[in-house]
């Protein structure tokens, strides 16, 4: 043992020793607003009682209550009563009088008893939050003390899940509302139509579903190829208006809004192969349910007024299911090939006096929100309608880049920031020749997505206020299963969450991966849940130079375990473990090469790492 290596050991003692004397920081995801951590724990013993006010803590109590039997076996008495009844309790404490769309809480943990006190979305979150903090130590049940005071950053907290290209079971689907509610996302943008299939059972026009929800094969391959590789298996499905019903009231109690799409103009193909005078010309069609990945030059024709009729009618149907504030009505590649030629849709240009088709599409998108305003509702589509003029009031979700949802802010509009550069997540999140097969060319990667600020700057303060929060996209062209989904949307989904709820200031990043997320993976770990282990923290694909290397790593889930060799083959079990740190020291002219692994204890594995050491 060298000097060097002492003295290292020594400090690394030292530092240790601290962190004990400190308190653990506890790992909530999102990083709450203000948190001061206390001195002690609050105990949940079995005559711990929950104390409520009235029916809406009443069920907020009983949420937390069925979270401690299931996950620590011991039933908690609740009943009605004050914070001042001298008993080791937890108090619910509803405060009505605040408004709607308040969704802070306050959470103040101490020895004896706990407050938590909101409106009851606010409640809710003050519940999710105490779920996190709840520990097992020596048998004991306990969170730590703590004055909470939250609240999120932005109102609109959510991810798109498309069921166009694939589709997943209702449990799947709830699985994931689920997820939001405990990370505070409360929106699922749900994609319903697609060229691919149409997924929402539409009483009025049945042949929605029994032509448009089935195709006769899948593209298989990557998007480059898409000449090539259909499978030929016949593939659908959709969700009848029960099943929609009970995944809305589902995600209602956890307080998360469902926000239906239905595409228009474009990408409607499985529309057309039911109905096929909706698109452009004398005898249009007849036309099937695409099989390819990509953007379909048949969309609804602008000029027949039937189509409108037909819009109208499902809008209709779907606006009495999903009673969400806003209808997304899709907007985006749009091709303008058929409308060019399309007489109906020339003699619309004509009639009302349009510039180009470009316009013709805002004229479409306009007179569908005038619709869907008519009945309460407020349109929002992807940026593209913004092409033309845009409806008047519209909320656009920014999604090619970001500079469009600058555009629509300066404009006075609503903008949520979904941008594919940053918040896709069907893009890789590492190595592509490693990943499993992404569509195209991104790549997204965690710590991209944290790194993110949904507002951009360059936006006078009024302007930023219409930046209304952040949406992930999950397009599902290469997610044939929720598998997939799965492992696409974990872990990313908690540095969405923490985006979208945390100001920026707050966020430490290194606090979020070496501390916080690690606690997170280790319980989604001991889930059925599939997601992406990441490579161990500490170490990344490069190359170093040098003649000395020191290579620490620490797990990325509390509890895994690091294997590494040197020797060139993916690293495994069998190779070296990881408990301390690694010493690299090269002759001249001599290249080494790190590969090392995560197994956790489920038994799921990160994709290798691999660093090289050269010493020039
Ligand atoms: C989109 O990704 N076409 C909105
Ligand atoms: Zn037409």
């Amino acid at each position: 043992m060298n000097c060097r290596y002492i003295l290292t050991s020594l400090l690394l003692l030292i530092v240790s020793a601290y962190s004990l004397a400190q308190s653990p920081e506890p790992g909530v995801i999102p990083m709450p607003a203000t948190m001061v951590v206390k001195d002690g724990y609050f105990t949940i013993a079995p005559h711990t009682v929950l104390l409520y006010t009235d029916e809406p803590s009443k069920k907020k109590a009983a949420l937390f209550a069925s979270f401690i039997l299931k996950n620590h076996g011991v039933a908690l008495a609740q009943e009605k009563g004050s914070k001042n009844n001298g008993k080791n309790s937890i108090y619910f404490s509803h405060e009505p009088r605040r408004s709607d769309k308040d969704e802070s809480y306050t959470l103040l943990i101490d020895p004896a008893n706990i407050v938590v006190s909101g409106n009851e979305t606010g409640l809710f979150y003050g519940v999710q939050t105490m779920m996190q903090l709840v520990e097992r130590n020596n048998g004991n049940i306990r969170l730590k003390c703590a004055d909470i005071k939250d609240q999120p950053r932005f109102a609109y907290r959510g991810i798109m899940q498309d069921v166009g290209y694939h589709i997943y079971p209702v449990s799947f689907i709830k699985s994931q509302i689920e997820m939001l509610a405990k990370y505070k996302m409360n929106v699922y943008h749900w994609h319903l139509t697609e060229d691919h299939g149409w997924r929402i059972e539409i009483k009025k026009y049945p042949r929605l579903t029994s032509v448009g929800a089935y195709r006769a094969g899948s593209q298989v391959s990557h998007y480059i190829d898409s000449l090539s590789g259909i499978d030929h298996i016949p593939y659908g499905g959709f969700y009848t208006q029960d099943e929609i019903r009970d995944i809305v009231a589902f995600a209602k109690e956890r307080h998360v809004t469902i926000i239906p799409e239905i595409e228009l103009p474009g990408h409607s193909m499985a529309a057309l192969a039911a109905y096929p005078q909706l698109a452009c010309g004398d005898k249009p069609g007849p036309f099937k349910v695409a099989e390819h990945w990509g953007i379909y030059d048949d969309v609804y024709c602008a000029g027949k007024e039937n189509t409108f009729k037909f819009l109208e009618d499902v809008l209709t149907e779907v606006m009495e299911l999903f009673p969400s504030e806003y209808i997304h009505i899709g907007g985006d590649e749009c091709p303008k090939d058929r409308w060019k030629v399309c007489k109906y849709c020339q003699k619309r240009i004509k009639d009302q006096q349009l510039k180009d088709e470009f316009e013709l599409q805002s004229y479409f998108v306009k007179r569908i929100e005038k619709f869907v305003n008519s009945k309460g509702r407020k349109i929002i589509g992807w940026d593209e309608i913004l092409e033309g003029g845009l409806a008047p009031n519209a909320a656009v979700m920014s999604w090619r880049n970001i500079e469009e949802g600058i555009k629509a802010a300066k404009q006075q509009h609503d903008v949520v920031m979904a941008p594919q550069t940053h918040v896709y997540f069907d893009f890789i999140q590492g190595k592509r020749e490693l990943e499993p097969l992404a569509i195209g060319w991104g790549y997204n990667p965690i710590e991209k997505v944290l790194a993110f600020d949904p507002t951009p700057a360059g936006l006078s303060k009024e302007e930023k206020k219409h930046i209304i929060g952040v949406e992930a996209a999950i397009w599902t062209e290469h997610m044939d299963t929720h598998r997939k989904v799965e492992y696409m949307l974990y872990p990313r989904l908690m540095a969405l969450a923490e985006i979208a709820w945390t100001r920026r200031e707050r966020i430490d990043s290194v606090n979020f991966f070496e501390q916080r997320l690690p606690l997170h993976l280790a319980e989604l770990d001991t889930t059925d849940k599939l997601y992406r282990v990441p490579g161990p923290i500490g170490i990344k694909d490069t190359t170093l130079y040098g003649v000395e290397f020191r290579i620490e790593m620490k797990a990325p889930v509390t509890g895994a375990k690091i294997y590494y060799n040197f020797e060139g083959q993916d690293a495994r079990e069998t190779d070296f473990l990881y408990d301390k740190p690694v010493y690299i020291v090269l002759h001249k002219g001599e290249r080494r090469q790190l590969k090392a692994v995560v197994i956790t204890p489920s038994g799921k594995r990160s994709i290798n790492t691999t660093m090289y050491f050269i010493n020039l």
